[in-house]
């Protein structure tokens, strides 16, 4: 039986100053005369569209992210917040996440966020090296990063997660420490570690940056910063992020453990659970910030809906739940796919046999040794 799990709702906000030459998100450069006030509407118009899949749950998170939601002025965050919670009921204690980039902060703009309803901040710092952030194609530099940070804290501003990457071109294992050291010094809530990946369509792909780190380097900085993590008091909670005690992100925590959430705005992706028809269906909307400003709110906004038949649960329940170091209880599986356990009973012990997999009573995780053939693990699960 299928019980639909909580629901969380993410927002895409599509444009960026520059495109970084790394950067798969679907984000668009642009600055001057974007049209904020008209895409907010548009993002209304496509929530009243998904609205009747929702009909009467609570939202116990909100996410902007991009492209660069801090290009958007603080009175149309504002705007799409009053619409939003008139449309839909938000948890007390909700959530709310805006994606910064620290070359677009500007002093008084976060007291303006924060009245909005705005109660976290996720920077993209990248790096505190401002050689490696110019290879990176970023448009801040390490004190302007500072800057932005210490901007949000004086607004009051207290679940910080600030983004970093390692294995970057040219960098050594001391580099890569000196970024965290850098980044405890601003005491975050929260940091999320990224491995910089090539990803296919993006400049980096077609060209590489010469001194990316090989495999060996990459693991050994992965391995000590998780170290360094640890020390300062950042639990290791997902492959990329630690966090201060009860300062995990609900929203993405929501995500791995196979949760509900609308997705609006320019290629945004949804996954919602019909209880009434069992169902569980992904939609997501056309990417193109054009063709989503002409179209949100009809059939056309949509870029497609697949309705996730019960074989293919497991594997995207694996794909998520297997991210979290504390792994999932069993009951969840069956309640956010409608399988009973004993559907997976097979694939379980498989992995179990070979190590990857450890069950402690009805909770299950990767072990170290399933951490590195994640892969692996999670293809067990395909079609079952
Ligand atoms: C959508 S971006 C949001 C932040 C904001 N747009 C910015 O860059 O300042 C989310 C994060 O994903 C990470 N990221 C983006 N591309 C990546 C890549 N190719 N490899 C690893 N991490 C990446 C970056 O750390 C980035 O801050
Ligand atoms: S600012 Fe962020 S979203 Fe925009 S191009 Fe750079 S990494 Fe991508």
């Amino acid at each position: 039986m299928l019980i639909p799990p909580p629901l969380a709702l993410y927002v895409h906000l599509p444009w960026c100053v520059r495109k970084c030459p790394y950067c798969d998100f679907n984000s668009h450069q642009g600055k001057d005369g974007l049209p904020f006030d008209a895409y907010v509407d548009a993002l209304l118009r496509d929530l009243d569209h998904d609205l009747p899949l929702v009909w009467g749950r609570t939202v116990h998170s909100v996410f902007f992210g991009g492209g660069t939601p801090s290009l958007f002025p603080p009175e149309t965050i504002d705007r799409f917040l009053q619409g939003a919670s008139s449309r839909l009921r938000f948890a007390p204690g909700l959530e709310v996440t805006l994606e910064t980039n620290p070359g677009t902060a500007e002093h008084g703009r976060f007291e303006h966020y924060r009245a909005a309803g705005v109660n976290r901040i996720s920077f993209g710092i990248q790096s505190f090296d401002d050689a490696s952030l110019q290879k990176l194609g970023r448009i801040h530099d390490s004190r302007e990063a500072e800057h932005a940070v210490k901007l949000a804290q004086d607004a009051g501003f207290d679940n910080l997660n600030l983004d970093l990457m390692y294995a970057l071109p040219g960098q050594t294992l001391a580099m890569a420490e000196h970024d965290l050291q850098r980044a405890f010094a601003l005491q975050p809530a929260h940091v999320s570690h990224y491995q910089l990946t090539l990803e296919p369509n993006t400049v980096f792909f077609a060209r590489p940056p010469q001194g990316i780190p090989d495999d060996d380097l990459a693991w050994d900085m992965q391995e000590h910063c998780q170290a360094l993590l640890a020390d300062a008091g950042y639990r290791h909670y997902e492959v990329s992020a630690y966090a201060r005690a009860g300062r995990r992100c609900a929203h993405n925590l929501n995500y791995w453990r196979y949760g509900d959430y609308i997705g609006i705005g320019a290629g945004a992706h949804g996954k919602i659970t019909v209880g009434a028809t069992q169902q569980v269906l992904r939609r997501w909307k056309v990417k193109h910030p054009t063709a989503y400003l002409a179209a949100a709110g009809t059939p056309d906004a949509i870029g497609g809906d697949d309705d996730i038949t019960p074989e293919r649960r497991p594997f995207e329940f694996m794909l998520n739940a297997l991210r979290l170091q504390d792994g999932f209880a069993l009951a969840d599986f069956t309640a956010t796919t409608g399988l009973p356990a004993k559907h997976i009973a097979t694939p379980l012990e498989q992995a179990r046999q070979r190590g990857w997999l450890a069950l402690s009573g009805t909770n299950v995780m990767l072990t170290a040794l399933g951490r590195r053939f994640t892969n692996d693990v999670i293809e067990l699960f395909l079609d079952h």
